[in-house]
Parts: C-alpha cells; structure tokens; sequence
C-alpha cells in the first residue's frame, strides 16, 4: 500500500505494508539512517522522532498510524529553534561518548525544550528517563539541556 508521509517539509510516497514501523521507513525506504535502531521494544529511545511535534518512538509506530501528522527526524532538527540550541550545547558540553544513543537522546531534549523553554530538574528527568545510554553520558546530557535553556 501506499502512504504519503510528510519528513522534514518534504512529502514521500512510500510503497510499504501498513503495519511497517517508521523507523524502518525512515532507514530503508528513505535512506535516514541517523534515527538508530536498539530494542525495537520502546525500552530505549535509540529510534526517538517527532511526529507532530511531540516525541515518539518510531521503532513501534506503524507507518498507517502518522496520517498527515509532520515527521521530523535528527537529520533536521537543528532547523529548529530549540533543536538548533541542544546541537550547540551538545557540542559544546562534549556529550557524545560512542554516539549510537544520540540522536534519539537530543530529539527528545529538543521536544522537551520546546515545550518547556526552562525545564526544571524533575521536567528533565521526566523528559529523558526512556532515553537509555550505556556509555553512561547522563550527566552531561542534564547539563547541556540546561545550558541550551540558558
Ligand atoms: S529502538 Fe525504539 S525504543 Fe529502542
Ligand atoms: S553515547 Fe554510547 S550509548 Fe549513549
């Protein structure tokens, strides 16, 4: 079946089964391999995008669920006022160590600044507790969410 999907202000026909998740649109089909794949479960946040705005996790939403809800992935975020500002910070604050958590970590500050543009702890705890990193990057992630809010 074909689905028209609307990623990053650009409108895609994808040729795919209902029940495929966005995740493996946005990889396979369209060629966005910054959004990673890492339980396929919800248990990690790894495939984090927005779909209208609101951050999901694309590993376990199928594609017949977006309608015409707008899609925006790592690969544009730092079009974004908010995402533009967790970019700069992250760079700045050094907070990648092997980078695999990243971009669903920085699309989920990136809703949450947007949203909150002064998060309190608790809002960033709330906002990053389904965002897992093994290289264990927590402390720096809180740090560059709160300078970006600066
Ligand atoms: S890959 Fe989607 S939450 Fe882990
Ligand atoms: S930076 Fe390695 S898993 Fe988060």
């Amino acid at each position: 079946m074909t689905f028209t999907i609307k990623v990053n202000g650009s409108t895609h026909s994808v040729d795919v089964d209902g029940d495929t998740p966005l995740l493996w649109v946005l990889r396979d089909v369209l060629g966005m391999t910054g959004t990673k794949f890492g339980c396929g479960m919800a248990l990690c946040g790894a495939c984090t995008v927005h779909v209208g705005g609101e951050p999901t996790r694309s590993c376990i939403t199928p594609i017949d669920s977006i309608g015409s809800s707008e899609i925006t992935t790592i690969e544009a975020i730092g079009t974004t006022a908010a995402g533009a500002r967790i970019q700069k910070a992250w760079v700045e604050r050094e907070v990648p160590q092997c980078g695999y958590c990243q971009s669903g970590q920085i699309m989920s500050a990136a809703a949450l600044l947007a949203s909150k543009p002064q998060p309190t702890d608790a809002d960033i705890e709330d906002a990053m507790a389904g965002n897992i990193c093994r290289c264990g990057t927590y402390a720096r992630i809180r740090d560059a969410i709160k300078q970006a809010a600066s």
